[in-house]
């Protein structure tokens, strides 16, 4: 694990940061790889971390003057996924970003390290290739903007140098002819790597494709065009036999491998399957179909960022104290600079209802909320606490009464074995916190983050609806 934890309050401090650790630093933004890759020991050399996420600013999401859309380098998932103007004008990145994961996890993982990381499973990368980004690179010496198709370059490679934070992303908005979408096929709807996506967007004229970008992930070692493909498209309208046969080039240059979630003759069949399924909704115009108009994003009432502005930034190593409020207590801590949220809430604060299911962001066990908003903290380090605020599952009773969403558990029983309990429980006091009557998918939606192994989910949800009527009735 690291050594210091580093937390510099502007962009420059973080820079200078970098230049002097370089090889022995990595930037820390939601930390939803990097936590899992330094756990497993997969970067020993990684002595310092350095964390964005409380530089302001980073997360904007606009339409400049250069006409493009920019988004900051710590615009989380949820924040794309909420953001209007990438509903409208960049909507394969917005289903893109949907897809990812769950609402605790996308209320940290940005698309920047989603970039970086450069899994060929990445999801957001199919759309960003597609719809032609560049990245903005910036060191203390120099800044530059590179094309994300030469960013990338090969398995969990980039042509990002040890001293350079990423600190942009642009790209052309889309209108009423120029128009995308995204699809995604996992072993399952959430939580799940994508087998294969594939993005396709399109100019037209009138019904013929002017210009096409169609984008495949998951079936190379990096995310791949379909040059055949989108140069058969170009003058046509979209019939089936135009449509079928881009369908098949465009599975032609699928480069897939056999491994545990399929194997590559599925998935090359499936990326014709998908392509055929984008080009369809493009032509009859219901590429939006599916897309959420009101997403679930466990922020409660909070407006979805998660920093906030430091006077000045701080270093954490050895025995440097994290101070930390927790369900309303203020704490110092010594000693947990190089552990996780979670294993500090468990280990030094003594607050064992927080329970450690994977340690690898999949359950939802260990739910809590950082400064209003649900996380997991197995994905968080110990030192990013330190200055605010924490509630945990102890935290959700008030004046001895217990919270209508723990009261409904025990009404509608649905508890087994209890493990996951917990965190169901946190996810619900959030999704009511945001919906005071929620509808049945956006329970459904609000719990795809929290495991049960013994429930069989259907008293849980049922627990939920009763929460909203307790939550009514004591109003
Ligand atoms: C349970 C679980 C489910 C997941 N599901 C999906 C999924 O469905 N689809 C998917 O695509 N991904 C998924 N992921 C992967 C992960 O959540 C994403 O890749 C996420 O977007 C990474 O963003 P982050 O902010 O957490 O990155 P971090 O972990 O903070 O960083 C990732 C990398 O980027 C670097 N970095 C981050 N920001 C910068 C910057 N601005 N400048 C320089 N370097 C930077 C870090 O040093 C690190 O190398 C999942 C992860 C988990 C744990
Ligand atoms: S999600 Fe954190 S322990 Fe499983
Ligand atoms: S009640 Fe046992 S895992 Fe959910």
């Amino acid at each position: 694990m690291w050594e210091t934890y580093y937390t510099p309050a502007t962009l420059n401090e973080a820079l200078s940061l970098l230049s002097e650790h370089r090889d022995a630093a990595r930037v820390i933004a939601g930390g939803t790889d990097i936590i899992i890759e330094l756990e497993r020991g997969l970067r020993p050399d990684t002595r310092v971390l350095i964390d964005i996420t409380r530089i302001p600013g980073l997360d904007e999401i606009g339409l400049w003057d250069d006409d493009l859309i920019h988004i900051g380098p710590m615009t989380t998932h949820n924040q794309v996924v909420a953001s209007p103007l990438l509903g409208e004008r960049a909507l394969p990145l917005a289903q893109a970003s949907w897809s990812e994961s769950s609402p605790q996890i996308r209320n940290r993982a940005t698309v920047a390290g989603n970039i970086i990381t450069a899994s060929p499973a990445n999801d957001t990368i199919t759309p960003l290739r597609a719809l032609g980004a560049q990245v903005t690179l910036r060191s203390s010496a120099q800044e530059r903007i590179v094309s994300l198709a030469d960013f990338i370059t090969g398995v969990r490679r980039t042509i990002m140098q040890p001293d350079e934070i990423l600190t942009g992303i642009s790209f052309a908005p889309l209108d009423a002819n120029r128009r995308g979408i995204f699809l995604k096929l996992g072993l399952r709807r959430a939580q799940a790597i994508a087998l294969v996506n594939v993005s396709a967007v399109l100019r037209f004229d009138g019904d013929t494709v002017t210009e096409a970008s169609i984008t495949q992930g998951s079936v190379a070692p990096v995310i791949i065009s379909s040059p055949e493909a989108e140069q058969w498209l170009i003058g046509k309208t979209l019939d089936k036999a135009t449509i079928d046969k881009a369908a098949e080039l465009a599975a032609q240059a699928a480069m897939p491998i056999d491994d545990v979630r399929g194997s590559a003759k599925y998935r090359r069949e499936m990326v014709r399957v998908l392509v055929r399924r984008a080009l369809v909704a493009l032509r009859d115009g219901n590429e939006r179909d599916g897309h959420p108009t009101r997403p679930v994003m466990l922020w409660g009432r909070h407006a979805g960022e998660l920093h906030r502005r430091l006077d000045q930034g701080f270093a954490h190593r050895d025995d440097d104290p994290i101070e930390v409020t927790v369900n309303g207590r203020q704490y110092v801590v010594h000693g947990a600079n190089h552990k996780t949220l979670l294993r500090m809430i468990r280990e030094d604060i003594g607050l064992t209802g927080t329970k450690e299911g994977c340690d690898e962001g999949e359950c939802g066990a260990c739910t809590v909320f950082l400064d209003g908003m649900a996380v997991m903290s197995c994905m968080i380090a110990a030192p990013r606490a330190h200055q605010t605020e924490i509630v945990t599952i102890e935290g959700l009773a008030r004046d001895g009464n217990l919270h209508p969403i723990q009261q409904a558990f025990v009404e509608e029983g649905a508890v087994q074995c209890g493990y996951c309990t917990p965190g169901f429980l946190m996810a619900g006091a959030k999704l009511l916190e945001e919906r005071p009557n929620p509808s049945r998918w956006e329970i459904r939606q609000s719990i795809t983050g929290n495991l049960c192994r013994c429930t069989g989910y259907y008293k849980i949800v049922s627990a939920f609806e009763q929460a909203a009527r307790l939550l009514k009735e004591r109003k």
